[in-house]
């Protein structure tokens, strides 16, 4: 059985102050959810700071990492020092990381071997674009970001990973996939999985993100292959964050 789990991606956003705010009124009542597994994803820089708020109920998780494990590549961020930092997990393949700074499927593959050699539960990320949902490409999409990283790493490796499933059309537009679309694409998903071993596609957690709010969450969550989310905006709010939580245990 699959426990679910409940992520804030909490991207560009934060200060020492408001972090220590926001986890002052999350964490604690976190501590009381024992049905459903929680963790932060601050940026790099307040990773430190966060780790001393979470407490125990609350795991840790990083936003990013390098391929690389250490040496010459300036600005960048090994998975020995994310794990050094109490990180669990981190997040690879963000559709931001995608579209944004030109990361494609083979880099993302090699983020995501990082990951497991420093002993990080990946979150990889897959989803498509608005063009190519209407197009009717979605299947063909996530099939090709999937594929990447079972052709490297092999589908044993999902058996310490995450997958989540982010149509980018639905990332912070307020835009969410209803509960039928994000089903059809997390069954996909695990099927996609099972064709290469039954008991790691059950046993793997796909997260829905995208514009999940306190409002829509329940519903999300009580999908068959739907086993939590991956949660930007509401992330960063209490209230928002604790309901989102609570929905999934
Ligand atoms: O990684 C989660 C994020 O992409 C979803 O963002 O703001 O739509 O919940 P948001």
């Amino acid at each position: 059985m699959r426990r679910p789990l409940v992520a804030g991606n909490w991207k560009m956003n934060g200060s020492r102050s408001a972090n220590q705010a926001l986890m002052h009124d999350v964490a604690a009542q976190v501590a009381a959810l024992d049905s459903v597994d929680v963790a932060v994803c601050p940026p790099f820089v307040y990773l430190e700071q966060v780790s001393s708020l979470v407490g125990s109920a609350i795991a840790l998780g990083a936003q990013d990492l390098s391929d690389q494990d250490e040496g010459a590549h300036t600005g960048e961020v090994s998975g020995a020092m994310l794990k050094d930092l109490g990180c669990q997990y981190v997040i690879v393949g963000h559709s931001e990381r995608r579209t944004l700074y030109g990361e494609d499927d083979a880099f993302t593959a090699r983020k995501f071997a990082a990951a497991r050699r420093h002993g990080l539960k990946p979150i990889l990320c897959v989803g498509e674009l608005l063009e190519e949902r209407e197009q009717d490409i979605t299947e063909k999409v996530v099939a090709r970001q999937l594929d990447a990283v079972l052709d490297l790493e092999g589908v044993e490796a999902f058996r310490d990973a995450v997958v989540a499933y982010e149509p980018v059309w639905a990332i912070g537009t307020g835009r969410t996939a209803t509960p039928d679309q994000a089903q059809a694409v997390h069954a996909f998903i695990r099927e996609r999985l099972a064709g290469h071993d039954a008991s790691v596609a059950a046993g793997v957690q796909i997260l829905y993100g995208g514009s999940v709010k306190a409002d829509n969450a329940v519903e999300l969550f009580n999908q068959a292959d739907i086993d939590g989310g991956l949660i930007g905006g509401a992330s960063l709010k209490a209230a928002d964050f604790l309901a989102i939580c609570k929905a999934a245990g």
